[in-house]
């Protein structure tokens, strides 16, 4: 997504549109345990065996059985912040362009001229690359081989366009929302959706194979399915499906994951933007929903002055005559099978309606539940996860979209609460529920209203209100799950919620010397544990594994207790980021975490960076006050807050990797099922620049215009990189 805009750049998506009356962790702050003392107290009565179970995970003085790699790993020198526009990657390190905007996919197409005249994004890559996957091919193309680590297909995900280097200076200069250019709106909505590549090593390192017959791309016009408890209902019909059982175009896809079964997943992000609503016609229910999926009255490219499928309005008879729907069809993990050229993708509704960042899979186990986490990406939004209702059956295991239909199209949703005390409960969002059935904002119909009202169902739950959910990832030894929560403006905002145990911190941040942030400027990433080590379970430990900072105070900045109070992590030169978004463990070096930063308020010291990390596990930290400086924004005293910090990486389990070109966001990971190649999405280089001021010329250099890319990284030695 585009930086996260603390200097007053319009910004799209992520807006707050929660202003639901859940209680903040704050409210019951007065229920809080020291979970220490607690420790301590309770030890003497009922003896550390007990009370060590039924605290599980709950004492910082608990004996982990952490799988954590030695701190042997990272060994490489950490690569200094800097504003180059260049990728600088440790030394011992390569890293090479694999797959920029506008590259062919296909024979036949010609070669990107990259000055606002090329067509054919049908054949080309998409722009702003995102989240990605590798999975492996068999060396004669013939299906899914898991651990072929030098033929494989990539899944790449094209989040949004950057019109500025989308079209010609002239065309750019006259872009009028009210009235597009058709052939301006084909390209734009070509260049969106995800890409299937064919990439192969042949030993001088991974290039696209133009050649195969795998390599397509689903864009913002593309049939898909509806499947799952909402599809076929009444909020699904459109013209284009007057069963409600189709839509046209998956957009924004932000994040990925994949399943189990041999499948790709990419999640539908700011979708909302899209659509040009009315509130003309509406019910009053429908004006409740739109308005809590932030619908707006502008689309962000007016596509609907070309193709009615975007404008969101009530102008005929019924359902079946406008796409007053539309915007229902949106808002789903998308699943798609890159081994299946001719499949359809199917939008899975039972797995709820958000700006979905991406979608998790938890480890599966024979005979239980597959799990899958996903986080709602905007201001004051949760952390969600779906329980499959039938069983994993490791037959499936090559089962591509029947296996998808069979996991992912019936299942419970359940939605985070985090409590003071360091536990937290997964909230049923079901129609059953008295909280949803008898909620008075909204009154819900069926399950398919609850599935496609997702954010409604987990407010009448009393949902914990989060910094912004961007990526999660599933410690492949712990089995723990950790998330990104990039950053938050909102936070402790004048009318807005307040701060709260897993939301701590507020503060003052200055960029430039000449303006200031304030709010959770820089991001943490929270952790948990699930009771008895059960994905499925409905209750959890917590902690913040991290949070972002400066490692030096800003002249003029908030000094005040920096370390303590803003520095928690006690971050240094060698490790200091801000706005985590990315977040990726490897299969092949476990306990090897990534993580990657979307970032607009440490960008005026470093361009955005990949970090490696080995953490540790829930509670092996402290539990830590943190005393945010209210005064003057919202006329409160100074609050502090307790809360349960992870372990200090210190100099060796947290090291800067990679740093980007300028005016770039860094996603998208994966590895080869060797760990050998990574590869790595730039994304947005030269945002802030325009077709006549351009502030990046990477990866092509000279005066060309940027290109958001995929990027590979090997280590020179041929060894697992990382480590
Ligand atoms: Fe598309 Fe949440 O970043
Ligand atoms: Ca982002
Ligand atoms: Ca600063
Ligand atoms: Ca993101």
């Amino acid at each position: 997504m585009e930086k996260s805009n603390p200097q007053g750049k319009l910004l799209i998506g992520h807006d707050d549109c929660n202003h639901s009356k859940n209680e903040s962790l704050e409210d019951i702050l007065a229920q809080r345990l020291n979970r220490r003392d607690v420790m301590r107290l309770s030890a003497g009565f009922l003896g550390t065996a007990f009370f060590g179970s039924f605290m599980a995970g709950c004492n910082t003085e608990e004996t982990t059985t952490s799988a954590v790699a030695a701190t042997a790993l990272l060994s490489f020198t950490p690569v200094a912040k800097n504003m180059n526009d260049a990728v600088t990657v440790a030394t011992g390190y390569t890293s090479k362009t694999l797959y920029r905007v506008g590259d062919p996919i296909k024979l036949g197409v010609t070669d990107y001229l990259n000055d606002g005249t090329d067509t054919d994004f049908d054949s080309r890559s998409g722009d702003c690359h995102d989240g990605m996957k590798y999975f492996g091919l068999k060396s004669d193309n013939s299906g899914y081989e898991i651990a072929n680590s030098t033929n494989g297909l990539m899944c790449i995900n094209h989040e949004y366009i950057n019109q500025n280097y989308l079209h010609t200076v002239a065309e750019v200069a006259a872009i009028n929302n009210a009235s597009r250019v058709p052939a301006q709106v084909d390209k734009e909505m070509s260049a969106h959706g995800v890409a299937i590549i064919k990439i192969t090593n042949g030993g001088t390192g991974f290039a696209l194979d133009k050649t195969s017959g795998y390599n397509r791309r689903i864009t913002a016009a593309t049939p898909i399915n509806l499947q799952g408890v909402a599809a076929g209902s009444s909020y699904m019909i459109t013209p284009y499906s007057t069963t409600g059982v189709m839509t046209r175009g998956t957009v924004n896809n932000c994040a990925n994951g994949y399943t189990p079964w041999g499948t790709y997943l990419t999640c539908e992000e700011n979708w909302n933007g899209y659509f040009k609503y009315s509130t003309t016609g509406r019910t009053a229910k429908e004006v409740v929903a739109f308005s809590r999926y932030g619908l707006g009255t502008n689309s962000r490219y007016g596509w609907e002055s070309v193709y009615t499928q975007w404008m969101a309005t009530v102008t005929g008879t019924d359902a079946t005559a406008d796409y007053r729907n539309a915007p229902n069809t949106f808002g789903y993990v998308v699943e798609i099978d890159p081994f299946n050229p001719t499949s359809t993708p199917v939008k899975h509704t039972a797995m709820g309606r958000f700006a979905h960042e991406g979608c998790w899979p938890a480890k599966v186990t024979v005979g239980k539940p597959v799990v899958f986490y996903m986080g709602d990406d905007s201001k004051g939004e949760y952390i969600y996860k779906f329980v499959s209702t039938q069983n994993w059956d490791a037959a499936d295991a090559t089962g591509g979209l029947t296996a998808g239909a069979k996991y992912l199209d019936s299942g419970t949703m359940y939605v985070a609460k985090f409590n003071v005390d360091g536990s937290g409960n997964w909230l049923k969002l079901d129609i059953a529920e008295t909280a949803i059935a008898d909620y008075t904002t909204y009154d819900f119909a069926d399950a398919a209203d609850v599935a496609i009202h997702s954010r409604i169902a987990a407010d009448a739950m009393g949902a914990t209100k989060m910094d912004r959910p961007e990526w999660g990832g599933v410690h492949p030894t712990t089995g723990e799950v950790y998330m990104t929560l990039t950053n938050n403006s909102n936070r402790a905002k004048s009318g807005s919620y307040g701060l709260d145990a897993a939301n701590p911190r507020y503060y003052t941040d200055t960029y430039n010397t000449t303006t200031t942030n304030k709010g959770n400027v820089n991001g943490h990433i929270i952790r948990w544990k699930e009771t008895g080590g059960e994905a499925a379970a409905t209750t959890f430990t917590w902690d913040i594994y991290l949070f972002g900072a400066q490692s030096a105070v800003d002249a003029g900045g908030d000094d005040v207790n920096y370390q303590a109070n803003i520095n928690v992590s006690s971050l240094t030169a060698d490790n200091d980021f801000s706005s985590p978004d990315g977040l990726w463990f490897s299969d092949v070096s476990k306990g090897l975490m990534w993580i990657q930063t979307d970032d607009g308020a440490y960008t005026d010291t470093t361009n955005c960076m990949l970090l490696a990390a080995l953490p540790g596990s829930v509670n092996d930290g402290a539990t830590t006050a943190i005393t945010s400086k209210l005064v003057p924004t919202n006329g409160t005293a100074d609050q502090t807050i307790t809360t349960y910090v992870g372990a200090k990486p210190g100099t060796t389990k947290l090291k800067r990797f990679l740093v980007g070109p300028k005016d770039c966001e860094i996603t998208g990971i994966t590895e080869t099922p060797d760990g050998k190649t990574i590869f790595v999405n730039v994304q947005h280089p030269g945002e802030d620049g325009t077709t006549t001021a351009l502030t990046s010329h990477w990866p092509d250099g000279g005066t060309a215009r940027p290109r958001s890319s995929t990027i590979v990284i090997t280590k020179n030695d041929g060894g697992i990189v990382g480590i």
